[in-house]
């Protein structure tokens, strides 16, 4: 197949460079011309495991190339996938002003027949309005198909060549058809439906996950409380297979450019209907507290005093495998920590830059390694679980540091890798 991607955020780029892999003909598109640039030099612009390999065997092979003319991308093509942003207004509610654009300017270079699918995460009758855009526009046949994506950063290119699940919404079963036959090398479970319930399953899924997360964040709290540990709870409870054990550790909540955004979304994707989505109001609530429950733990132990210490955090992305620290939880508990005169140390292997680009530069001293990080200081706050802490020498750190105070945010210790220290030991939802 001849497919144009727009977009080359997460989702565009590795559906693009995947579908290239597959041996289609594939052309990414973007208005950033620093994006393209990178992708056109053999680079790629985000932190994703795997993709720049994929990107170059894809070029090298004459399957994949890079364009910021959407116009030349999308004539003689026969499959345009929408993948632009759809970033949260201040409401809540998903802005769709690059979905629209984008239609306009697909609908202007169609040529002939083409299937105009629609990947990025969207409300319930935007295939409609882009439908309707395109159609305003042009004479040329189309089909809409809506095309959800499921792939999780840090593991976007395994979640995307071996999915648990593709779901196409159509309402032409020839479209239909074509998109699950170009899906079929991926996975048996290829769902076919409405486009309505396409859109909607992606939301619901979504939001099902934050739930999930901010279920056991809640357990997590009263297990605290009752003497009981989370990790055994949840364990015990994913056994059943209706449970399952996914999506169940406890830890300081969700972040990142998805379920923030999506769960917000849904809500107002209900409000629109009249219909108050009390549950994932909670979950959102629920989300939001978690994070702030490190520094409450912090205030208690130093007597509600904060100023004048020195904390190290280890980990600023949103989870680990990622420079991604959109909605990261770290950004609200640092920024928290530094507002109270606290100096703060911070460590992540990948994210830094990204971080420090979102966030500025007041108050943290940016360390080269997580060691460095707990030089001096009075606590250590561990927020995203990256694999290189899990392998801390703890009799070395407990020596950089002046408290031998760990805070772990993420559960990533077990009460005997600190035996034989003198780790004053916090985590989220085991006894203390
Ligand atoms: C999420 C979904 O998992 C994907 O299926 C979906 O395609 C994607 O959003 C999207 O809508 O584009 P992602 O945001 O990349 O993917 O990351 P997740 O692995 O789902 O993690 C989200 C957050 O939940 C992270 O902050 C993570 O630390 C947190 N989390 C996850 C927990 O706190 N506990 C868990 O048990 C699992």
């Amino acid at each position: 197949m001849k497919i144009a991607v727009i977009g080359t955020g997460y989702v565009g780029l590795v559906s693009g460079i995947c579908y290239a892999e597959l041996g289609h003909a594939v052309v990414c598109v973007d208005k950033d011309p620093y994006k393209i640039a990178t992708l056109q030099s053999g680079g790629i612009p985000i932190y994703e495991p795997g993709l720049e390999e994929l990107s170059r065997k894809g070029v090298a092979a004459g399957k994949l190339r890079y364009t910021h003319d959407l116009a030349e991308a999308v004539r003689g093509t026969d499959l345009v996938i929408i993948a632009v942003g759809t970033p949260p207004l201040p409401s809540g509610q998903a802005d769709l002003s690059y979905i629209d654009a984008a239609a306009a300017e697909i609908a202007d270079a169609l040529t002939g027949y083409a299937i105009v699918a629609v990947k990025s995460t969207v409300p319930v009758g935007t295939n409609e309005r882009v439908r309707d855009l395109i159609r305003a526009r042009t004479d040329v046949p189309f089909d809409s198909v809506s095309l959800p994506e499921f792939l999780r950063e840090g593991s976007a290119v395994r979640d995307t060549l071996e999915p648990d699940r593709v779901v196409i919404g159509a309402d032409s079963p020839a479209a239909a058809e074509r998109i699950a036959e170009l899906h079929r090398p991926l996975t048996k479970q290829v769902m076919l439906t409405d486009i309505r319930s396409a859109e909607m399953l992606k939301y619901a899924s979504n939001a099902f996950l934050a739930t999930k997360i901010s279920f056991i964040n809640e357990i997590a709290n009263i297990c605290e409380k009752v003497g009981a540990d989370v990790a055994e709870v949840a364990a015990g409870m994913g056994l059943d297979r209706r449970i399952g054990t996914a999506f169940l550790n406890a830890g300081i909540g969700y972040g990142g450019s998805c379920f923030p955004k999506d769960t917000r979304a849904l809500i107002q994707i209900a409000g629109h209907v009249e219909y108050e989505f009390k549950l994932l109001r909670s979950v959102v609530e629920v989300n939001q507290d978690q994070r702030m429950r490190i520094v409450r733990k912090l205030e208690a132990i130093f007597g509600g005093e904060l100023r004048g210490k020195t904390v190290a955090v280890w980990g600023l992305s949103f989870k680990p495998n990622t420079d991604d620290v959109r909605e990261s939880p770290a950004l609200e508990i640092i920024r928290h920590l530094v507002d109270s005169g606290v100096v703060v140390r911070a460590y992540d292997p990948i994210a830094t830059p990204s971080f420090r680009g979102l966030f500025g530069d007041g108050g943290v001293v940016w360390c080269d390694g997580a060691l460095e990080a707990a030089r001096g200081a009075d606590a250590l706050c561990l927020l995203t679980e990256w694999e290189e802490f899990a392998r801390t020498d703890l009799h070395g750190l407990q020596e950089t540091m002046r408290q031998p105070i760990l805070i772990d945010g993420r559960n990533v210790f077990k009460e005997e890798d600190l035996a034989g220290t003198a780790f004053v030991y916090y985590s989220i939802g085991r006894p203390s």
